[in-house]
């Protein structure tokens, strides 16, 4: 097997047409759009519809994926979704949309590392190209987190939102895998998990009822640990590709709170227009927000060829993790 560098040659993403916005949940639950705001940064979210599942989220942002890189889902070797919100606990989400892009018998798998998906996912996707396995991977962050969201509790319920977010990895002369910083802590999974459904606790009625099907957070907890780990992960990151917060142009945080990124990005003396936000528009959609905000970055020619891009990410598991990537157009 011969080893190259990869690079991104397509991005996409897609977002369910359904809005719901701050004001919409004002009557629905005890909570204002000034304390969403202020507390978040969030505006809007999407909703995906009763028959739209994770995979049809997935399939239109992988389409506009492949078209951009104009790459036909038949060269692709192999399919990877990062996601929390499988269509079914098996098979994997990725089999099923390879299929629907209609490439046969290839490599498809998920990763299932909550709100770190992506990182964990641009890391096993750039390592099998850069060791020569695969010449093309079609790598896909999808959720419809608000089917897992209990829409009562307002304390989780104004957070999240449903997307879609692709990249297409091909081999490449020139590499734009730098780094990568990846870490977990399964010590208190309890902090941010579905307790229900898996085989530590079955989805009996008692627990149905407690709507322990749904997401559960500690807020403060996580919020405290968050802001640690993405700044960590930021500079071993940084650290690993030999390079420091001045060389970098464009930090792609994952979208779960403003203040986290505000709080991130003063430590790491990132000025407001190097760090991507658009949490306003989406919430948090797990593994989905670090591909969409790419794909809109890229897309409105904000990211430069050479720009040197950390994406950073936090989640469930506890998980985190860093890439340091140099974008080749
Ligand atoms: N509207 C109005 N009030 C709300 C509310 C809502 N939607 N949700 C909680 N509150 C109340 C609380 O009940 C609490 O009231 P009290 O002081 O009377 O007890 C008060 O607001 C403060 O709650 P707290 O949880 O301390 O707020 P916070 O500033 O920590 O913000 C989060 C809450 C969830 C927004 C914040 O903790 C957070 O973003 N955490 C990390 C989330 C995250 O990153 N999750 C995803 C990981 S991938």
């Amino acid at each position: 097997m011969n080893g190259s560098g990869v690079k991104i040659t397509g991005v996409g993403h897609y977002a369910p047409e359904k809005v719901i916005t701050n004001a919409d949940l004002e009557k629905i639950l005890d909570t204002s759009d000034e304390w969403i705001t202020t507390r978040t940064g969030m505006k809007r979210r999407h909703v995906a519809g009763i028959d739209e599942a994770t995979s049809d989220l997935a399939l239109v942002a992988a389409r506009a994926a492949l078209d951009d890189a104009g790459v036909d889902p038949h060269d692709i070797d192999c399919f990877i979704v990062a996601t929390v919100t499988p269509d079914f606990p098996f098979p994997a989400t990725a089999c099923i949309v390879a299929s629907k892009l209609g490439a046969e018998n290839k490599a498809a798998f998920d990763i299932e590392i909550a709100c770190s998906g992506f990182i964990y996912g641009l890391t096993v996707a750039a390592s099998l190209v850069r060791s020569g396995v695969y010449k093309r991977i079609l790598l896909i962050g999808a959720e419809t987190l608000t089917k897992i969201v209990n829409r009562k509790d307002r304390a989780t319920a104004i957070l999240f939102g449903d997307g879609a977010g692709a990249v297409v990895l091909e081999a490449s002369a020139q590499d734009s895998f730098l780094s990568s910083e990846l870490g977990s802590d399964g010590s208190k999974p309890e902090l941010l998990r579905v307790a229900a459904g898996g085989s530590r606790y079955a989805l009996d009625p008692l627990r149905y009822d407690a709507g322990e099907q749904y997401i559960y957070m500690e807020g403060r907890e996580v919020f405290k640990f968050a802001v640690t780990k993405m700044i960590d992960a930021t500079e071993r990151a940084l650290e690993k590709a030999r390079l420091t917060h001045a060389d970098l142009d464009l930090l792609i945080p994952h979208q779960a709170n403003k203040r986290i990124i505000d709080a991130a990005a003063k430590y790491l003396e990132m000025p407001s227009d190097k760090v991507l936000v658009n949490i306003h528009e989406y919430g948090n959609t797990s593994a989905a927000s670090i591909p969409i905000a790419l794909s809109e970055a890229v897309r409105s020619g904000r990211v430069k060829n050479g720009d040197v891009i950390v994406f950073v990410g936090f989640g469930g598991g506890l998980s985190w993790g860093a890439v340091t990537w140099k974008w080749a157009a």
